[in-house]
């Protein structure tokens, strides 16, 4: 049976709740089948409000009882919840319910991972745990009871600071009000690794990180991280903990990467559990990142949260734009601008220029979790950015300390976080407002100018029309910018032009020689960039710009360029470019760390998006031909340098994730890979043999299966970690990744029959699913074996898990770039999708967007 239409949800229809919740109290009396949750919630009417309806959010409840002030009460069943008649006065509401946390696949609301009781909340599922006014900006303190059989269930946690507790329950307090997607509760066989902190303000604070029992080992990372973030917020924000306690736990079964429960932080375990031998450098960067923005996320998000789920952007942009300070402040600042870049490039500007495209904060949506994006996480930290830079440091220190002075223990918007802005700095915001609410990705078009000793910079905006937008208004867009002179020295230093027209011109005076431009500088703005220079320019930059981010980004033009001839016109990799780079790798005083970024190139995903904006329809084939060509090139050219380069990147001593080693394990990788051309994977098979850590081993294994050499190096690895799931995403991962392009759909195939394909777990489905996604020419191989195995796949796990199905979804979104043939066979399986009987609302939402492009 087909479900009714999916409903859409307006953020102009926004009203308050008609009640306000004063406490509630909860008892759990944990069951595998047949849990029982029992409410004592206070409610008054809400005086602000003019709907004085009681309705309370529950799905997939049983209601077993209902009493309003100790009498039972009758309900109505409605659409997506209860009704009842209540007083006109405050009252006591108490329900029974039962829920089934073993039947509870989809891994929202309370549900269990091998073994361990588990919640996620966010953003709809405290509603399947029990009847509730589910949204945002309903927030009461907590009171719990956790039951359970004490043998199978020794660990009890929750929100807040941990109060009595014995044989068979423990009692939790959280005195902060919170809204319930910030609920959490963990019950199971857990070991903690345990630590502490003293607070600013000198109050201790217990710390643990629980995990199974055998992942213990795994946790010291991730505890000095969590203790690095709660200096780095006291020091940067002022902002202090706020409770006794902090718990993180690590779950292997998570729809996403981590959560932010108030006291109570639930991690997959993937981005918390990190071993030398078992974790790559980029997982550790990623764990310390992880760990932060949710730590960060106590006051931006928690204390101060957001009235409806509209304000997401609220929270999320803000939240990652703080752990992406604290990353440049604990590593190099150009090295994670650049990596932030290329995420942004990636993920987020596929989404903003194709048919899911969306403002940072939407006006609408039916699926919530369809929201988590790029757009809102990503351009939505870049919006925080640019206010920074447009209202200057300290006046962002002063903003932000007004925002927590006047909001805490709000439900906020973004009219809020705006007005702070306004009345700290005493400037109109209203036309900033519009990153906000329009989407697209702007396009900014430069043009030089330079007569008598005036040197002029002609800018220009427009953006194109975006799903439910035609018509945009110019944006104010901060272009930092410095000049350089022929020497390469800074006659300029870095500027902000602010770009508030379509049409805009900057003159810069007293110039008697001609200056160059550097635009842009540590891209300064979420835009694309048109400026016509020549490739001499390019290599000056490269050589010489004073902005590290522009001086990479030279080399990044000039790959993209170098690639975009050899696609168009079957050119020969640019000697520009080989040799610029080549001098830069030489350079010893650069950071080893960015010259493996400077030896990366544009993805072959980033090529097609790029040929499509000239108008022209990609080959996967032939970008995937050029890009691989690229590579062969600096093989050859570098063949001198690379031994070099790899000899004098080796770690000496005990592993250290740190910026320094992991740098120079990320030149010598980058260098191995190039290698492996050059000595059919003899460098690769010793450091595979040698390897004590995690990083050279995979990079290893990753180099021999590029060269076809990789078989006994993937039995031993399997060998080696079949008992460490994490691993053996990875083991899965990486031969997706490195199959040829004609391979990647039988070689997924094949995998989902292994029996470690559990598909029902969301990090074993994306390694499998997600990465050929990811494999450009192989997910586009022009049998379309790709699209129909990703679409089997996401029609089997929709019913299981529609979240993580929805979200792979996306895969899809750039179809309309393709050539007709391929374009008829996504459009076959999308429909095939859409057609399935009973799809959920997250996935029907997903492929009708997709489609209707
Ligand atoms: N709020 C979480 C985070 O950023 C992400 C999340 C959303 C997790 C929804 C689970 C469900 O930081
Ligand atoms: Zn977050």
């Amino acid at each position: 049976m087909k479900d009714a239409a999916p409903q859409t949800i307006y953020l102009k229809d926004y009203t308050p709740f008609g009640f306000i919740v004063d406490s509630v109290a909860l008892t759990f009396r944990l069951h595998p089948t047949a849990t029982r949750v029992l409410s004592t919630i206070r409610f008054r009417p809400n005086p602000d409000a003019t709907d004085n309806r009681f309705f309370l959010h529950g799905e997939q409840l049983t209601l077993i009882s209902a009493k309003i002030n100790g009498t039972d009460v009758t309900t109505r069943t409605v659409e997506g919840g209860i009704e009842a008649d209540v007083p006109n006065a405050p009252f006591t509401w108490e329900a029974e319910v039962e829920i089934n946390p073993q039947a509870n696949t989809a891994l929202e609301g309370l549900y269990m991972s091998n073994g361990m009781y588990c919640t996620q909340c966010e953003a709809e599922g405290f509603r399947k745990i029990t009847y509730y006014p589910d949204r945002p900006d309903v927030m009461s303190t907590f009171d719990l009871r956790i039951e359970a059989d004490g043998d199978n269930t020794p660990v009890m946690l929750s929100n807040g600071n941990g109060a009595e507790s014995g044989a068979g329950f423990a009692n939790w307090t959280d005195p902060w009000p919170k809204p319930a997607y910030l609920f959490a509760l963990v019950a199971g066989d857990l070991i903690a690794h345990e630590d502490s902190f003293t607070t600013m303000s000198g109050k201790p604070v217990k710390l643990a990180i629980w995990v199974r029992p055998g992942d213990e080992h795994k946790c010291a990372f991730g505890m000095e991280a969590l203790k690095k973030s709660m200096t780095w917020d006291e020091e940067v924000y002022g902002r202090e903990y706020d409770l006794d306690e902090f718990n993180i736990v690590a779950v292997d079964d998570f729809n996403m990467g981590a959560m932010e429960n108030k006291g109570l932080n639930i991690f997959n375990s993937s981005c918390v559990l990190a071993s030398p031998e078992t974790a790559t450098d980029g997982n550790f960067e990623r764990i310390e990142a992880i760990i932060a923005h949710e730590y960060f996320h106590n006051w931006t998000g928690n204390r101060i949260t957001c009235r409806d789920w509209f304000q997401l952007c609220l929270k999320e942009g803000l939240t990652v734009f703080r752990d992406a300070q604290f990353t440049a402040d604990m590593r190099s600042e150009p090295v994670k601008r650049i990596d932030d870049v290329i995420a942004l490039r990636a993920r987020q500007f596929p989404e903003d220029q194709g048919p899911l495209s969306h403002p940072v904060r939407p006006e609408s949506f039916q699926e919530i979790n369809n929201f988590y994006t790029a757009t809102v996480y990503e351009k939505g930290a870049e919006v925080i950015g640019m206010l920074k830079t447009l209202v200057g440091d300290e006046a962002y220190a002063k903003a932000l300390d007004l925002y927590f002075d006047r909001h805490d223990g709000q439900a906020c918007t973004i009219e809020d976080w705006i007005q702070v802005f306004e009345d700290s700095t005493g400037r109109d915001l209203s036309q900033f407002k519009l990153w906000y609410s329009q989407s697209g990705t702007p396009e900014v078009t430069v043009r030089e100018e330079y007569e008598g000793d005036t040197f002029t910079l002609h800018l220009s905006q427009k953006s194109a029309p975006t799903p439910g937008q035609d018509q945009k208004a110019p944006q104010v867009i901060p272009v930092a910018v410095g000049l350089l002179n022929d020497n390469g020295d800074e006659v300029l230093p870095t500027q902000v032009l602010e770009l508030t027209e379509t049409e805009q011109s900057f003159t810069f005076p007293g110039h008697a020689t001609r200056p160059i431009p550097s635009i842009l500088r540590g891209f300064s703005a979420p835009v694309t960039l048109t400026h016509d220079i020549d490739n001499d320019r390019r290599a000056f930059l490269l050589a010489h710009d004073t902005d590290a981010f522009n001086r990479w980004e030279a080399g990044r033009d000039l790959a993209r360029d170098s690639l975009l001839k050899a696609i168009q016109q079957g050119e020969a990799p640019s000697a520009a470019y080989l040799d610029g780079l080549k001098a830069l790798l030489r350079d010893d005083s650069l950071d080893p760390a960015y010259r493996a970024l400077m030896l990366g190139q544009p993805s072959q995903s980033e090529l097609a998006a790029t040929l499509h904006k000239m108008g022209e329809t990609p080959d996967p084939a032939a970008i995937h031909a050029a890009s691989e060509a690229l590579r062969e090139a600096k093989a050859q050219s570098f063949a001198e340098l690379l031994p070099a380069l790899y000899a004098a990147n080796q770690v000496e001593g005990p592993y250290r994730p740190d910026a320094g080693p992991a740098g120079q394990r990320s030149l010598a990788n980058a260098a191995l890979s190039l290698l492996t051309r050059l000595d059919g994977g003899e460098t690769a098979a010793k450091q595979f043999d040698a390897a004590d850590n995690m990083t050279l081993q995979l990079s290893a294994l990753g180099a021999l299966l590029d060269a076809a050499k990789g078989e006994d190096a993937l039995s031993a690895f399997y060998d080696q970690w079949q008992n460490d799931r994490l691993v053996i995403d990875k083991w899965f991962s990486m031969q997706i990744m490195q199959a040829k392009p004609e391979n990647v759909a039988t070689t997924a195939q094949a995998f989902t029959q292994h029996a470690d394909f559990d598909w029902k777990n969301p990090n074993r489905f994306r390694a499998v699913m997600g990465v050929l996604a990811m494999h450009h020419a192989g997910f586009h191989f022009e049998d379309g074996a790709g699209y129909t195995l990703l679409a089997d796949w996401l029609i089997k796990l929709d019913p299981v898990n529609p979240q993580t199905t929805a979200r792979m979804c996306s895969a899809f979104q750039t179809w309309k770039r393709y050539d007709e043939t391929r374009q008829g066979k996504i459009r076959t399986e999308l429909e095939r999708i859409a057609g399935q009987d009973g799809l959920s609302r997250d996935t029907t939402e997903m492929v009708t967007r997709i489609l209707n492009a």
